[in-house]
């Protein structure tokens, strides 16, 4: 197991202001798994990946990353934790401006005084398609570019989770299936532990597991079987899918 979330609960405000972002929050993820969490808007989602990413602080409960209990980290620690076992992919890109794309790439490692393992960031590059890109700045790219840019990151140091809160958000759907196979992809080929947030079940799909939150609680937690694994998203919609795969449109409304 990689991950543990136990209680976990997040508060904002007080008194008549009072919003649970997250209530009483319990899952585990195991190695080299790829979750997808989806819910509506102000479903708790983006509050949990922060709690995970180990930016932000619960009003009560524990997280568990390789059996390390982040929020009794002191100071250092926790942000060796952010930098090394936690690779983060935006909405938004957040790649620095002034940086061309290799050293972006490299940005991880170098924060964490590391030494690039060469030798896997060809191979990013590689799978990435960035390799005629090297020395562009981020705002000479494209969306989907700077995106796949942003998965290199995330991925150089083989952190041991991989936080994508709604990756494709900005992205036409051409881009979107791009990233999200290779998303895909990365996780078969190096068991990279992922846990992407979306909107769209069609995403969500892609994951070997589906967490449904709904007013800061888990309502559904489906692991896919094979079967529907390997379906590409039109397929999906069949009512033999429907059947196999428990979350379909139907329960991912009643979230809304
Ligand atoms: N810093 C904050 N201060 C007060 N309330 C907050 C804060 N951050 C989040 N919230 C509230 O907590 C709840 C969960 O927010 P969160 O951003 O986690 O939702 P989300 O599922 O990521 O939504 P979205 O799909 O719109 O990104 C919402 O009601 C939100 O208004
Ligand atoms: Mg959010």
């Amino acid at each position: 197991m990689v991950l543990k979330v136990e209680n976990l609960t997040k508060e904002y405000g007080k008194n008549m202001s009072l919003t649970k972002a997250l209530d009483n929050v319990s899952f585990s993820v195991d190695e080299g798994d790829f979750v997808a969490i989806v819910g509506s808007s102000g479903s708790g989602k983006s509050t949990l990946l922060h709690l995970i990413g180990g930016v932000d602080t619960p009003t009560s409960g524990n997280i568990i990353v390789r059996d390390k209990n982040i929020f009794q980290m002191k100071d250092k620690e926790l942000s060796k934790y952010r930098r090394k076992d936690i690779g983060l992919i935006y909405q938004f890109y957040n790649l620095i401006p002034i940086l061309n794309v290799e050293e972006n790439i490299e940005v991880p490692v170098l924060l964490d005084k590391g030494k690039v393992n060469e030798t896997f960031k060809q191979e990013l590059i590689e799978i990435l398609k960035l390799k005629d890109y090297l020395n562009y700045l981020p705002n000479e790219l494209s969306g989907g570019t700077q995106q796949r840019v942003a998965i290199a990151r995330a991925l150089i140091n083989s952190p041991a989770l991989v936080l994508a809160d709604e990756p494709t958000g900005n992205l036409d759907s051409n881009n979107t299936k791009e990233i999200v196979s290779l998303l895909k992809y990365l996780n078969e080929k190096y068991k990279q532990t992922i846990l992407m947030v979306t909107h769209d079940l069609n995403i969500a799909n892609s994951a070997k597991r589906i967490i449904t939150i709904s007013d800061g609680k888990i309502v559904s937690d489906v692991r896919k079987d094979n079967s529907v694994q390997t379906t590409t998203c039109q397929n999906l919609n069949s009512e033999e899918n429907k059947s196999k795969n428990t979350v379909n449109e139907e329960s991912y409304e009643n979230t809304q």
